[in-house]
């Protein structure tokens, strides 16, 4: 199973990824995807030897050119890690069941349009609620709203402030993303 993973910002994530299906025998990244010349994820892919694809809003908004990339890196699988773009329709038909997204918070609560960084752990802080969490979720075209397929929580206290919410729930990211994805990866074909 070959990879792309579609990524926006600092990478994290992503680079977690890289590190775990390094020398994997079944899942490999073949690649990553950033709209974003200055994020992060592309120092992240350098260093683990993955090509990435600079993809700007024309190019995204061209379905061959995209689909014309994947097709070029043999792509099963897509994996977005802080992609912040609205995955098309022609990308879902392009690859049904087979886009998995990650969201700090449990869905279908702090999810939606505007729902990304740390706009979801300053609500759930001021919601007051005494649980967060992760969702890892397949992608359709509304955000947020596909089937899920995981999830994992953990406690909110009274003292955190919403970076300690963040950091608690990117530190069960990375050990979780990668064995899901594994998990759903060899689990096609
Ligand atoms: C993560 O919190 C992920 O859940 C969300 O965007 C953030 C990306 O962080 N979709 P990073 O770029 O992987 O560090």
């Amino acid at each position: 199973m070959q990879i792309a993973i579609f990524a926006s910002g600092s990478g994290s994530n992503a680079a977690a990824l890289m590190q775990y299906f390094a020398g994997h025998a079944r899942v490999r990244v073949g690649l990553v995807v950033c709209n974003n010349p200055g994020a992060g994820v592309i120092a992240h892919a350098e260093a683990n030897m993955i090509p990435v694809e600079l993809v700007n809003k024309a190019g995204y908004a061209d379905a061959d050119y995209v689909l014309g990339v994947l097709a070029k890196y043999k792509i099963d699988l897509i994996v977005l890690a802080g992609f912040l773009k609205l995955i098309p329709e022609w990308l879902i038909d392009a690859y049904p069941g087979r886009i998995l997204n990650i969201h700090p918070a449990l869905l279908p609560k702090f999810g939606g349009k505007g729902m990304y960084g740390m706009h979801i752990h300053e609500a759930v802080r001021a919601s007051g609620v005494t649980e967060t969490g992760l969702t890892i979720h397949l992608v359709n075209s509304e955000y947020d709203k596909g089937a899920p397929l995981f999830q994992v929580k953990c406690s909110v206290y009274e003292s955190d402030t919403a970076s300690d919410i963040a950091a608690r729930v990117l530190k069960m990211e990375h050990r979780f993303y990668p064995k899901v994805v594994e998990a759903y990866a060899t689990m096609q074909h």
